[in-house]
């Protein structure tokens, strides 16, 4: 009689403990709706500002890149942030730059005002980008850890569709100031949740207020014991005596696991993902579609394509893992490139037939799609496991760091490397590219579903190689 009845209270408490846990990642996930919405709504407005503007081809670059140079100073800001004041506070002053930097942007009246206001949107994306994965992989139970971020990834990619939405929406009267300004509706929204959102346990036990992350673990998991014995797990992880820089210095299995962050994020970048994201309306103009209404169509449909797409990581990663995923993913993205180069080549050739238009704008979806599926959220699974607990801050500041300088630079060196290389080449480029990163995948990346931080941190520390620290 007393077991039934123990049973239906702790069940009670399970179903409770669910709801929270969906709440908390719904709330966090929003982070990633400002990084989507800042991301796609440059490639809309962007030939509007420059034909007010007369900007040059370098010009737009910098408007583009200066949120990426923003981005990289902002993981490091955040760093410090989160280790010091929490993640929870380090995602609400991610939000509220990024409100000071979408209005300021929107209000620009010359190049370089609008370059300063996006380093400080940069600077609010780098530490949502940073905060975000890692608070939620801290909140999140070894099974569905990888659906977690992949959902946070679903909400970047919610949000450049929305950005792509709004873009087209305000096209008709050529608002570029609107496009800028509407996206900081969501940063509000952001700030008003995060607020009630409980900090990470593992950052609360790594200042000590063990009593406070018991609490945090066991409203996240409604059972006592569970709580318990991840307390314990994270205790365990806390015995390491150095921390963050110096004990990236004096251990070797730290350094291979910044390592692999830093491989991680190089390899998302240089798919050449971002040329599409940024340059959308300019690679189908490549394609041959020329006017602005076919090249804002375009981008919707590719927004669309990239946020069904990524359903498919949210679904798979913690069932058939997150390497197969990125063997497929680099895979269909290094065949489309190759087939979008041979499609250029026709169409540099002069009076293409039409059909070759619509392989090229198709092999961009397939590109999108290969890229949704994998290393978009995997990349970012992967940044947030793999990082032992005392150098986490660390760790972690260095691979988003990564993202966006590699970021910087593929969005920076595209237009210069089409006026030098030539489209086709430019895009055989990234084929090749992506060929590779199926052989380094193979030979680093781990397999990490289903397993806890503490088991990952304890195979880093005991010597396995980068690739079996999963197993
Ligand atoms: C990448 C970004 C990219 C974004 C698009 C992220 O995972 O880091 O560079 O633009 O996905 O969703």
């Amino acid at each position: 009689m007393e077991n039934v009845a123990t049973a239906q209270v702790l069940t009670a408490a399970e179903k409770k403990a669910a709801r929270v846990r969906k709440f908390i990642f719904f709330a966090a996930g929003m982070a990633g709706l400002l990084f989507g919405l800042d991301q796609g709504v440059i490639s809309g407005a962007l030939p509007f500002i420059s034909k007010e503007w007369g900007l040059s081809s370098s010009a737009q670059e910098w408007v583009v890149s200066s949120m990426m140079v923003g981005a990289a100073t902002g993981a490091i800001v955040a760093s410090f942030l989160a280790a010091n004041i929490g993640r929870k506070k380090s995602l609400m002053i991610g939000a509220a730059l990024f409100i000071v930097g979408s209005l300021g942007s929107g209000m620009a009246i010359n190049a370089d005002m609008l370059i300063g206001f996006r380093l400080i949107l940069g600077l609010s994306v780098g530490i949502a980008s940073y905060t975000a994965p890692l608070y939620l992989a801290e909140m999140a139970d070894k099974d569905s850890r990888g659906s977690v971020i992949s959902g946070y990834q679903l909400m970047v990619t919610v949000g450049i569709l929305a950005a792509f939405l709004s873009d087209t929406a305000f096209s008709y009267t050529g608002n570029w100031r609107m496009m800028l300004m509407v996206i900081a509706i969501p940063a509000v929204i952001l700030i008003l949740t995060v607020v009630t959102l409980p900090d990470s346990p593992r950052w609360l036990a790594a200042k000590g207020r063990f009593d406070e992350a018991s609490k945090v673990l066991n409203s996240l998991h409604g059972n006592a014991k569970m709580a318990a014995d991840e307390l314990s797990d994270i205790k365990e992880t806390l015995k390491v005596k150095q921390a963050g820089w110096a004990l990236f210095k004096a251990n070797k299995n730290v350094r291979r696991a910044v390592f692999l962050g830093v491989l991680l994020q190089a390899m998302q970048q240089f798919t050449g993902f971002n040329v599409i994201m940024y340059y959308s309306p300019k690679v189908l103009s490549l394609a041959g579609f020329a006017s602005t209404e076919q090249q804002m169509i375009g981008t919707v449909i590719n927004g669309i394509v990239f946020v069904l797409a990524t359903f498919i990581a949210v679904f798979t990663v913690d069932k058939s893992g997150r390497k197969p995923a990125l063997k497929i993913g680099f895979g269909v993205m290094a065949v489309a490139m190759a087939i979008e180069g041979a499609c250029m080549v026709l169409i540099s050739g002069g009076n293409p037939a039409p059909w070759v238009g619509y392989v090229a704008a198709t092999m961009t979806l397939f590109f999108i799609a290969g890229f949704a599926m994998s290393a978009g959220p995997i990349v970012w699974v992967l940044c947030s496991e793999i990082q032992p607990l005392k150098s986490r801050e660390f760790g972690i500041a260095c691979s988003t760091m990564t993202n966006w300088i590699t970021c910087a630079i593929v969005g920076a060196t595209f237009l210069t490397l089409i006026d030098t290389l030539g489209s086709s080449m430019t895009f055989w480029l990234y084929a090749v590219l992506n060929a590779v990163f199926i052989g380094l995948t193979l030979a680093y990346v781990p397999e990490t579903k289903n397993v806890s931080l503490e088991q990952i941190e304890k195979n880093l520390m005991d010597g396995k190689k980068l690739r079996d620290i999963g197993c």
